[in-house]
Parts: C-alpha cells; sequence; structure tokens
C-alpha cells in the first residue's frame, strides 16, 4: 500500500468525523492507499496536541500555512470556517497538494471559481465534502433515477430544518458560533444547509436553471463573541425558494433555524412518472419507495431498509439488518476519494462540482434581494 500523509486543518465537528473517516477506511474496505495522520492544525496549542494524541496524528502544527510548507504532507483536509477555505486552498494547490475541502466550498461563487482555477491550474486531486450523497439509501436513490426507474421527473421537494438560534441571547461569531457571522460563514442557511439539499439535489435531477428565493433575519442584532459589542445580524436565518431544473421538474426548498423541535430535519421527495422517493435523515438508512407499476392489490409505499449487502457500500459492513449511520458517509466519501486516485475516475464532487451549488446559492440569495426570478450561473 502506498502511503497517504494527510494534514488535517480544524480539530472540530468535521475534523473528527474526518479523522474517523481516515482510521476507519482502511478496516472495511479495500484500498490501495495507507491513510497516514500526520499533522493536524489548529491555532490552540494544548488543544490541538491533546487531539492529536487522542487520534493518533504523528505532529500538530498551530499555523496551516506550516503545515502547507511541509513536504511531508501529501494531503490537506480543509475542516474549519468558511473564510479560511479559499486561501487554504489556494496555498495547498500551489504546494502541489491533493485538496479535501469542507462544504460549502466558498463564501460566494466568484470566490470558488478562483479555487477551481486554482486547483485546476495545479492539477492536484480534489474533493468537497458533500458527505450525504454516500449515505447508502440516498446513493441508492441515485442508482434506481439513473436506472430510469422513475421515468420523467416532475417534482423536487427538499428541506432542511434546525432550531438552534432562537434565542435572542445567542451571540454571534467566535468558536462555535461563527456560522452566525456574515463574513465567516459567508451566508446563513443557504450555504450552510441548503447548499447540502442543492448539492443532492444537483446530484439526483440535474442542474437547476432558475430560481425564485425569500430569506429572512428574525433575530436583526446580536452581540459579537469577539468585539463584545451588539452588531447588526447579516446571515439569512430562513430562506426558502422554489426552482426550475434544466430537465423541466419544478421544486421547492426550505431552510430555517426557527422550526421548534427540529434539530437536523433533511428530507428529500422526488415525483416521476412512474415512480417517487423520499428520504429523511432522521431515519437515513431506509428509502422510502412508492412504484405505480406495481400490482394494484399490493401496490404502495415501501420502506426498504437499506441494509442489504448488494445495496450501495453495505456489502463491507455488518450482515443484511443491521443498519449503519451518520459517519459512515464520511468514510464512503473518503473511500470513494482513494479508489478515484486508484482508478484514475475522480470522486464527485470534485471542486469544479461543488461550484454548480455555489453558483444556485448566489442565485438564490440574489433573487431575495431583487424580489425576482433569476437564471443560475453556468
Ligand atoms: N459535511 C457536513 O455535513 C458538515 C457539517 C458541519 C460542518 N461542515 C463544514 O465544515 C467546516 C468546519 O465546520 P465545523 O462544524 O467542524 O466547525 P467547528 O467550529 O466545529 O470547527 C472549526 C475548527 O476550525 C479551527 N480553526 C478556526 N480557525 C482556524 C485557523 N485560523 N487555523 C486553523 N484552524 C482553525 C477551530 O479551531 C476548530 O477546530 C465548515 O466549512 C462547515 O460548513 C460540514
Amino acid at each position: 500500500m502506498k502511503k497517504l500523509r494527510i494534514g488535517l486543518i480544524g480539530y472540530g465537528f468535521m475534523g473528527r468525523a474526518h479523522s474517523n473517516a481516515f482510521r476507519k477506511a482502511p478496516n472495511f474496505f479495500d484500498l490501495e492507499f495507507e491513510p497516514v495522520l500526520q499533522a493536524v492544525c489548529a491555532r490552540d496549542e494544548a488543544k490541538v496536541k491533546a487531539f492529536a494524541q487522542r487520534w493518533g496524528y504523528a505532529s500538530h502544527e498551530t499555523d496551516w500555512r506550516k503545515l502547507i510548507e511541509r513536504d511531508d504532507i501529501d494531503l490537506v483536509d480543509i475542516a474549519c470556517p468558511n473564510d479560511l477555505h479559499k486561501d487554504i486552498a489556494l496555498a495547498a494547490a500551489k504546494a502541489g497538494k491533493m485538496i479535501l475541502c469542507e462544504k460549502p466550498l466558498a463564501r460566494t461563487g466568484p470566490e470558488g471559481l478562483q479555487m477551481v482555477k486554482a486547483i485546476e491550474k495545479a492539477g492536484v486531486p480534489n474533493m468537497v465534502w458533500y458527505n450525504y450523497r454516500r449515505v447508502p439509501a440516498v446513493t441508492l436513490a441515485h442508482q434506481l433515477i439513473e436506472e430510469g426507474r422513475l421515468g420523467r421527473i416532475f417534482h423536487y421537494r427538499a428541506k432542511f430544518l434546525q432550531d438552534w438560534t432562537i434565542s435572542a441571547d445567542l451571540p454571534q461569531g467566535g468558536t462555535g458560533l461563527w456560522r452566525l457571522d456574515l463574513k465567516v460563514a459567508g451566508s446563513g442557511v443557504t450555504g450552510d444547509l441548503l447548499a447540502h439539499c442543492i448539492d443532492t439535489a444537483l446530484w439526483l435531477n440535474g442542474p437547476i436553471a432558475k430560481v425564485n428565493g425569500m430569506t429572512e433575519t428574525f433575530i436583526k442584532e446580536r452581540k459579537h463573541t469577539l468585539t463584545g459589542k451588539v452588531e447588526k445580524v447579516g446571515i439569512d436565518d430562513a430562506c426558502a425558494f422554489l426552482a426550475r431544473f434544466q430537465n423541466g421538474s419544478l421544486a421547492t426548498f426550505e431552510s430555517t433555524r426557527y422550526a421548534r423541535g427540529h434539530k437536523a430535519l433533511y428530507t428529500f421527495e422526488i415525483n416521476g412518472e412512474h415512480a417517487s422517493i423520499a428520504w429523511d435523515l432522521h431515519d437515513l438508512h431506509r428509502l422510502q419507495w412508492f412504484d405505480h407499476r406495481d400490482q394494484g392489490l399490493v401496490r404502495g409505499w415501501r420502506s426498504i431498509h437499506v441494509t442489504d449487502s448488494d445495496q450501495p457500500y453495505m456489502a463491507k459492513w455488518w450482515v443484511p439488518g443491521l443498519q449503519i449511520g451518520y459517519e459512515h458517509s464520511f468514510v464512503h466519501q473518503f473511500t470513494d476519494f482513494l479508489q478515484g486516485l486508484s482508478s484514475g475516475k475522480p470522486a464527485s464532487p470534485t471542486f469544479r462540482d461543488a461550484l454548480a451549488t455555489q453558483f444556485v446559492c448566489d442565485a438564490v440569495l440574489k433573487s431575495a434581494r431583487t424580489q425576482k426570478w433569476e437564471k443560475v450561473r453556468a
């Protein structure tokens, strides 16, 4: 096995999810590469050292530039807030490193385009962690659509609901709350949550032609953790938009952090000429399937428990009937990246693929401002 020496930047939620994937992938999948946890980087020396020890990283850094300069790192993994993605990716591309980057690729389309140009010029392998594509039930949905089982698609419906920012006392900015700071996050629920829904939609149903959106910021001012002052809130707390896909289907997308009772309710439903599909992150190992071609007597919604060995990824896990969870989507995505390196067929979404999501987000936010339908940049 060829060694692939990884330098991780950021040890928060995603730093842990990725580290787990780096460790698990070679245990469960057949790979030509051996992931080596070479270095982890974050600003707090004591905390990053403790993280390195816990997860088995050989070394640590407190400045991401130093990590990129090191010649014992083959792959840079960007798992830190959105405002750092571009600078890190540009530097890593210049240094000839492979790059994995968390979603959203960037804060805006133009920023993302700069990143795409840099990595394509450098010719380095790259991928963005839109992990929901690798939940086996979602991968199965993709397979069923690719096989033409739904026929012509009429409708796509997605939502991603949370409820963690309802309190007006919650500050914005700083550790754990950077998502509420426009300068760092780039946008609110649009780039954070709808970006996931859009990525899945583009993968399952093709390009989106135009959108018509509305956004709202329910709490207009919040104390900023870093300045200590009460400041205007610039992010969208909620966003809903209509979309027309290039294939003629109609869509609705909705996201909010103000849906009391919902923590991470990501759902989508697709209605085709012959069949419909529905999926729900809270029940992620099931795919709901309705096929009108079934015999009338027994026709109805089926709840497919996606755990059988002929269903995506499942042959490598336990025995049929035993389900897997959220973290496995990252194991699958990293596995696909490594298998893509071996086969020469890059795993999706690449930076270029993820840029399409960025352009949809830009068009949605523009439409919310202009209150008009906006075309999505191709
Ligand atoms: N794929 C997904 O489902 C998913 C889920 C959550 C977050 N994300 C994305 O992952 C990224 C990180 O989000 P998170 O939830 O892990 O955030 P987090 O706040 O939990 O962690 C961020 C990490 O970045 C580090 N960091 C901040 N500034 C740094 C700097 N200058 N140098 C080095 N490290 C620095 C912090 O120390 C922290 O370890 C974001 O882009 C986010 O949108 C993706």
